[in-house]
């Protein structure tokens, strides 16, 4: 297939001067990936290039043409998880990675199934995953597709058979971490962060050759036990400048840091740069109890990528403790600022500030709050520190937050075009109320949720704030000129949650929509061109391709887990179909998609009032057990709790206890909750129910 399609590619594609040095189709490699934008039909890494920019030079879709798209095909991914991946197009095959990391290979001109592959992950380990079973790609190397499969394997597979070749496992043995993020390459080798964060891990990214799997080199995010240093890491040398940064024991509390996503490489400085996630626990208090910046949370880390050795950090979030992950997704570019061309790194973090950093030193040029932000007024350019306000801090007290944990923008991949100028963010303003265990009750547990929220106390003050959250959320597609750290335009959604974004040299801005559609604007006023239902939210980034002279549009449908309030506050209730990846081209006509299920009616809570007691005890349970995937005030998240029905009802010790959906990714609770727990956790929720549940949707719910 490789040799076959490669010849036709240049011949037919947007690269006719090429033809004359067309060369055997060859293995990616250094070469292949360094030139990406000499093949700019194919979409050979995670991001296309290194840059990650996601934008695609392909112009035959354009602002004048992009009426006449339709569905080319379509394939059934057979899931309601989350599917977040951006598909690979290498010489006219399409791979795609789905949930629970089925892995499968398309001729991507058809459709055709070419080969499949099943990790056959065990399901205990969605118990891990606050988000579900989820990848956010693959990457291709040397004759093989690599996977990062939830349970830790990095797995290469024959790109012809899908075979397995090498497989390498990546997590320490009774670590509670898993791999969701796209494997990178850089430097001949596979880099793979991890999550964890919220359960008490330590984070650290690591480095493995491409063509074999061996161990290169290891980065840990944060200091272990000092008495246990060195421990043979790249990181050692900085690690005791890391550990000035912290106080107490918070070694016996993992510390966090984890990178589940940011990876990007620089070929030409040789370096990695990393995104580094949440504090665990997440309340400073409970893990550095005497302050300190705690690096390297919520970093942007560059590292030597032969070596891993550290090179610069710069800390967006210090003494982070509202979970910023600081690993949404990294972007490289050349921007002229005040007249010179600086080499860039471009980041949006859940903090909400847009921050441009000069990559070879890792100065900051530039920080700027995208949307509205009480965390902190502004980012002092000469020190690079934020100026965070004293309320910000958790306390005991409950108070209004924003960015929430959802974040400003989050892993939705955003985009930049070097013609416009412009980076495409998914944004996002959320809202919660955050608050922190009083002292001497959190209890560490290696494995269980380290949030160590604040649930109890104070009642009515959080019922009043969490009306408040409910109705501030906002989402809109926020196109930014990063050089004068301003707004171009914003297309709003009627919520959070929207899709990771694609720009195109035909002047075409992608996205998918929460409103269960696939958008295309023009990229340089954002003026909508076409839409088109998509039976789920394309939640994943789109990518385009080009085969014999037509260019393609991919993306994957698949609603994730996106904490969105108010999402059943519309005409109808949310509801999805099963995920689908969708192929879109020109003058496509006659495959279309099978309708949506429509809408049921939400099921009304049984109606028997709920023992007091019981529901206050089940709160605390709920917020430490449940709400890292259910949302927190059991809103949101994997599946709405409030909304369960008569069936689910019954079944509820049965779900909880008995393991009954653990297929579906909901393990069983049973090591960790007796009976009574779990019954007072269902009171809890029924109350929540009573509380929130309003049969007429043409109505506003609650003012
Ligand atoms: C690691 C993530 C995770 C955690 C933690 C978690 N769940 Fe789940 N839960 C899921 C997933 C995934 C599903 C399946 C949703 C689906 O079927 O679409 C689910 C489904 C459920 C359902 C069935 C809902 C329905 O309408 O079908 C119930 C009930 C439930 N969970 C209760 C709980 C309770 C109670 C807790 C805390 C003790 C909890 N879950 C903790 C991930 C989680």
């Amino acid at each position: 297939m490789r040799n076959g399609s490669w010849t036709s590619i240049l011949v037919a594609g947007a690269i006719l001067s090429m033809a004359a040095h067309a060369a055997p189709a060859a293995d990616v490699d250094q070469r292949r990936l360094g030139h990406a934008d000499r093949e700019p039909g194919q979409w050979l890494s995670s991001g296309r290039t290194w840059s990650e920019q996601r934008f695609s030079p392909l112009s035959r879709i354009n602002d004048t043409n992009v009426q006449r798209l339709g569905l080319a095909w379509y394939t059934p991914l057979n899931t309601f998880r989350g599917v977040e991946a951006t598909p690979l197009m290498i010489d006219g095959v399409l791979y795609n990675i789905s949930a629970w990391d089925i892995t499968t290979a398309y001729d991507a001109v058809t459709g055709k199934v070419l080969w499949t592959y099943d990790p056959k992950i065990a399901p205990e380990w969605a118990r891990l995953a606050c988000c579900g079973p989820v990848s956010r790609g693959l990457a291709a190397w040397g004759g093989n597709i690599i996977i990062a499969a939830l349970d830790g394997r990095l797995i290469a597979l024959d790109e012809k058979t899908g075979t397995p070749v090498w497989t390498t496992q990546t997590i320490e043995p009774g670590q509670p971490l898993s791999l969701t993020g796209a494997p990178r390459i850089a430097a001949g080798q596979v880099v793979i962060g991890n999550a964890g964060g919220d359960f008490g891990a330590r984070g650290y990214i690591s480095a493995y050759d491409a063509l074999t799997g061996k161990p290169t080199w290891k980065f840990y995010i944060v200091p272990g036990d000092p008495k246990k240093m060195p421990e043979g890491a790249a990181s050692d040398a900085v690690m005791p400048m890391a550990a000035k940064t912290w106080s107490g024991e918070w070694w016996k509390v993992g510390g966090g840091g984890n990178d589940w996503d940011a990876i990007v490489y620089d070929p030409t400085l040789d370096l990695v740069y990393f995104g580094t996630g949440n504090g665990s626990p997440h309340p400073q208090a409970f893990r550095s109890p005497g302050g300190g910046d705690n690096l390297f949370l919520c970093s942007i880390v560059a590292v030597n990528a032969h070596t891993g050795r550290y090179v610069w950090h710069y800390q967006e979030v210090p003494a982070e403790q509202w979970d910023y992950d600081c690993t949404a997704p990294l972007i490289l570019a050349d921007l002229k600022i005040g007249g010179r061309t600086r080499q860039v790194v471009m980041h949006a973090p859940k903090d909400g500030f847009f921050y441009v950093l000069d990559r070879a030193t890792g100065k900051v040029i530039s920080a700027k709050n995208f949307v509205p932000n009480l965390w902190a007024s502004h980012v002092d350019l000469k020190t690079g520190r934020p100026d965070v306000y004293p309320e910000a801090y958790l306390t005991e007290k409950p108070h209004l937050m924003t960015p929430s944990y959802g974040g400003g923008h989050s892993w939705n991949p955003m985009s930049y075009s070097p013609v416009t100028g412009l980076v495409y963010i998914p944004t996002m303003e959320q809202w919660m109320v955050e608050s922190r265990l009083p002292d001497g009750q959190f209890k560490f547990a290696l494995g269980q949720s380290t949030l160590g929220a604040g649930v109890s106390n104070e009642p009515e003050l959080r019922k009043q704030l969490n009306a408040a959250a409910d109705t501030r959320d906002k989402g809109y597609l926020l196109a930014w000129d990063p050089v004068h750290q301003r707004e171009a335009f914003r297309i709003p959604y009627p919520h959070p949650g929207n899709g990771g974004t694609l720009v195109t040299a035909g002047n075409l801005l992608v996205q998918g929509t929460i409103n269960r559609t696939l958008a295309i604007y023009r990229a340089d006023d954002g003026r909508k061109l076409w839409e088109m239902p998509a039976g789920s939210v394309p939640v994943a980034g789109p990518m385009t391709y080009e085969i014999d002279g037509t260019q393609y549009i991919a993306v994957n449908a698949g609603w994730n887990s996106a904490i969105v309030h108010g999402l059943h506050d519309g005409p109808e209730p949310f509801s999805v179909s099963s995920a689908n990846l969708l192929v879109f081209a020109l003058d496509a006509k006659g495959v279309t998609l099978p309708p949506t299920p429509p809408a049921d009616s939400l099921p009304a809570p049984p109606s028997d009032p709920q023992p007091a007691d019981q529901v206050q005890a089940g709160a605390v349970l709920y917020a430490a057990q449940c709400a890292v995937c259910h949302g927190q005030n059991a809103a949101g998240g994997v599946k709405d709790l409030r909304y369960l029905n008569a069936d689910t009802q019954a079944q509820f010790l049965d779900i909880v206890l008995g393991g009954k959906l653990k297929k579906e990714g909901m393990e069983s609770f049973s090591d960790r909750l007796s009976t009574a727990q779990v019954q007072s956790i269902h009171a809890y929720l029924i109350a929540r129910a009573q509380e929130d549940w309003q049969p007429d949707f043409s109505r506003p719910k609650r003012k």
